[in-house]
């Protein structure tokens, strides 16, 4: 073998061997911008920059992820396609069907995902039964964020079914502050209808209409019953296009002007961000009505099939999956995202009292049939029925109707979602 053949060999080695590999570099596209997700990606830029490696930035602004979705999806078609991007539930189906994606059973295998991964996570990563994309936490989208001060002030607990809810907000408002701050965009209003569906109809219910589409479940009396106690929430909350995007919301009850905020625990990364302490600057509960069940949105990277990079650039896309399910990032992602690690194998010592909720409240949900995905965080339908529920959500937001034909609206448009070819 010449020596080339040796340095072939011994750069093959060095490609296959965990950290040891030559320094490449990186492309991911993401969304992550407000104060506690540039904080959480940068523990992923600084793991791989310990590696060797070069972190190429491709951020796209807009919460929820929609615009980074539609800027993917133009590169790729002009067949200029990241390392990785930020690609979620259904959609990493949708583009490891059309063949964009890596195969990296290997790592997975290297690293025990298997074993390490619950199985609703493992099965959200992987496409015909091969690993296409790597978690990086556990988001949960029905929490209620309240700033304790307000709460001690005007003397309310925070509340658990919305009767507690209506007599807190009363009294809230009663004393001048803004009872709940909400962004005024669809994904925003979506995310706390889909808590609404859980609370008032229950988890069976929620999954009939938002996971199945079950028409008759979308069109009945648990689902105007829904809109009934969603519009009363309107009330509560002054939409605006000056407050649009979900960080300003958050912003309005950590500096004390509004008491509750419905949202991921995204949020969280906010308080954190921001230094304040969970249970002594706020506090973070289940939505009303809906403990130890649990609506999961889960991040992940899928790194796309990249034949023409050379062995440094694949190598350094293999570190950034090692990378991603490595404890000590794991430990500091999450603790910065407001999310949990997807890892079972994981020690929750380090996170504080609203994470280890969640993480009991995720086994919880998970043995009782009550751990049910997002739909609007691309989890439980098409990125097409997904586009037409935030819209349909998003008109009767600003434009209610009685709650009866509300129902029939909402089921009429995911109907056509589901049948619209895109
Ligand atoms: C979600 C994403 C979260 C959070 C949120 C707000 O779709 O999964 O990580 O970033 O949007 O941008």
């Amino acid at each position: 073998m010449n020596l080339s053949n040796h340095s072939m060999a011994f750069s093959a080695i060095l490609f296959l061997l965990p950290g040891l590999s030559q320094a490449g570099s990186v492309e991911v596209l993401h969304y992550w911008t407000s104060g506690g997700e540039a904080r959480s990606v940068q523990v992923l830029k600084e793991a791989m920059q310990e590696d060797g490696h070069t972190w190429v930035d491709f951020v796209v602004e807009g919460g929820g992820g929609g615009n980074a979705m539609a800027t993917l999806q133009d590169r790729v078609l002009r067949g200029n396609p990241p390392t990785a991007a930020q690609i979620k539930g259904l959609d990493i189906q949708r583009w490891a069907r059309l063949g964009f994606l890596s195969n990296i059973n290997n790592l997975a295998e290297e690293q025990q995902w298997d074993q390490r991964l619950p199985p609703v996570v493992a099965a959200a990563m992987q496409y015909n039964g091969d690993y296409v994309a790597v978690p990086v936490n556990v988001h949960r989208t029905n929490w209620l964020w309240a700033n304790k001060r307000i709460l001690d002030v005007v003397g309310v607990a925070v509340p658990t079914t919305w009767a507690e809810f209506d007599q807190a907000a009363e009294r809230i408002a009663d004393a001048g502050y803004q009872v709940i701050a909400q962004g005024h965009q669809d994904w925003q209003h979506a995310t706390l209808f889909e808590s609404v569906v859980l609370s008032v109809g229950g988890p069976e219910f929620y999954q009939a209409a938002l996971v199945d589409h079950d028409f008759r479940a979308m069109r009945g009396d648990t689902m105007d019953a829904v809109f009934d106690r969603y519009y009363q929430l309107l009330d509560y909350m002054t939409l605006s296009g000056d407050l649009a995007e979900w960080n300003q919301a958050t912003s309005l009850v950590i500096n004390g002007e509004a008491a509750f905020q419905f949202m991921g625990d995204w949020a969280k990364g906010e308080f954190s961000a921001e230094g304040k302490v969970a249970n002594t600057d706020y506090i973070c509960a289940a939505v009303p009505g809906t403990q130890n069940q649990f609506l999961f949105n889960i991040d992940s990277f899928a790194v796309f099939d990249l034949r023409s990079a050379d062995q440094a650039d694949q190598s350094a896309q293999n570190d950034l999956v090692r990378n991603i399910m490595d404890d000590s990032f794991q430990r500091t992602f999450n603790q910065n995202k407001g999310s949990i690690p997807p890892r079972t194998d994981m020690s929750m010592n380090a996170f504080d009292d609203c994470a280890r909720v969640s993480m009991k409240e995720f086994i919880a949900a998970a043995a009782n049939n009550a751990l049910l995905p997002s739909i609007a965080h691309g989890m439980a339908t098409t990125g097409t029925v997904q586009g037409y529920f935030y819209e349909k959500i998003g008109e009767l937001t600003v434009s209610p109707l009685p709650p009866s034909e509300s129902s029939r609206e909402l089921a009429k448009a995911i109907r056509y979602g589901q049948y619209v070819i895109k």
